[in-house]
């Protein structure tokens, strides 16, 4: 069942590249997105959309958030699902509710979807299970198609779950008339780049597992990013901590500055994301102040960088999101390489259940 693979994360991140494909199928057409599976008036009287989740589901709202503004200009906003319930939310009728799960099933995320839909909210589930408590709950539901999920560490999901809400930004963006042809055509030219990024090299998976003979040696782990590397650094950061049981934290590389920056010495290591296509120069900043302070970099970027320790070479891409995917692989195979050399079960880690239906 495995197919030769040793474990099933690691089947599922090769997975990814056609599981993507298999995502976007009927729903990226020549010249447009579309969600046959949509309420045509699901934006009608919508001023704001409110994105609820919890643990990989949520970095990925996190990462729609950016998209969500940037592209469909829609004030977007992200809470965890736990946080969500007992924060008493105001709840407006104009807002359009999502909620992302894997599962279908996680109880804080359920619960939050429920107070939406008592509340008169429109509702929306991004999921991976068809016929789940939520999809059998929410007005809408788009599914993921990232097929069953069996490492405990989300990986195919997460990705499949990206790539949807990158493309219904752009539906939005359409249907409100916010985004010209030429941007669109641009957008579709890249997600239909989006199978290759995830494909895994050999060279790519290589590297990973070299890096890994040392970093399972690190004190602590920051994950830094900018803009939608920042929630692609939490979600890194998190994979660490899972399988390899290693302190890892994700944080906006700008925010190291005011506070965490105090912690930097060789012991620690950064894994910086340094996409080409956005923000390079501010977040380059942010490494050489790391770098200064004797923190052991890692970067993973299509350009050298000469302050880095370690450096794991991404393609040049012509989209900041290509490059977002390629790093995602990078991040899951370096935790999961880290997780192996220390022993670990990588598929079910201690403590951690698939889907958690308590709360
Ligand atoms: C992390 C992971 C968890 C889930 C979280 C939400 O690898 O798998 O953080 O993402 O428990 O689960 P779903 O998406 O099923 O609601």
């Amino acid at each position: 069942q495995k197919d030769g693979f040793r474990f099933f994360m690691e089947k599922e991140i090769y997975e990814q590249s056609n599981v993507v494909s298999d995502c976007m199928l009927g729903r990226l057409q020549d010249e447009e997105i579309l969600f046959e599976e949509l309420d045509s008036s699901i934006l009608n009287g919508i001023k704001e959309i409110n994105i609820c989740a919890c643990g990989t589901s949520y970095h990925a709202g996190l990462t729609a958030s950016y998209l969500f503004e940037r592209h469909s200009k829609i004030r977007c906003n992200v809470v965890i699902a736990s946080e969500f319930r007992y924060k008493e939310p105001l709840l407006n009728k104009n807002s359009l509710f999502i909620v992302i799960s894997q599962s279908g099933e996680t109880a804080d995320t359920l619960e939050a979807l429920k107070m939406a839909k008592n509340a008169g909210l429109k509702t929306l589930v991004i999921c991976n299970v068809d016929n789940s408590s939520m999809t059998r709950l929410a007005d809408n539901t788009i599914l993921t198609r990232a097929g069953i999920e069996k490492g405990v560490a989300s990986t195919k999901a997460f990705s499949t779950q990206t790539v949807v809400l990158w493309m219904l930004s752009l539906y939005f963006a359409k249907q409100n008339d916010k985004i010209s042809q030429e941007v669109l055509q641009k957008e579709l030219h890249a997600l239909r780049e989006v199978p290759k990024s995830l494909i895994v090299s050999d060279k790519m998976h290589e590297k990973t597992r070299r890096l890994s003979k040392r970093y399972l040696h690190g004190h602590g782990f920051f994950f830094i990013g900018r803009d939608v590397f920042f929630p692609l650094a939490l979600e890194g950061a998190l994979k660490l901590k899972e399988i390899s049981y290693l302190h890892a934290e994700g944080y906006p590389a700008g925010e190291m500055k005011h506070g965490p920056i105090a912690l930097a010495d060789p012991e620690l290591f950064t894994i910086a994301l340094m996409p080409e296509n956005l923000l390079y120069d501010k977040i380059k900043s942010n490494v050489e102040e790391l770098s200064a302070r004797d923190s052991t970099i890692c970067t993973i970027s299509p350009l050298e960088f000469e302050l880095s320790d370690d450096f794991i070479k991404t393609q040049e891409a012509s989209h900041y999101m290509l490059e977002f995917f390629e790093m995602l692989v990078v991040l899951q195979l370096l935790s999961m390489e880290i997780s192996i050399r220390l022993g670990n079960d990588v598929d079910m880690p201690r403590n951690l259940a698939k889907s958690v239906t308590v709360e």
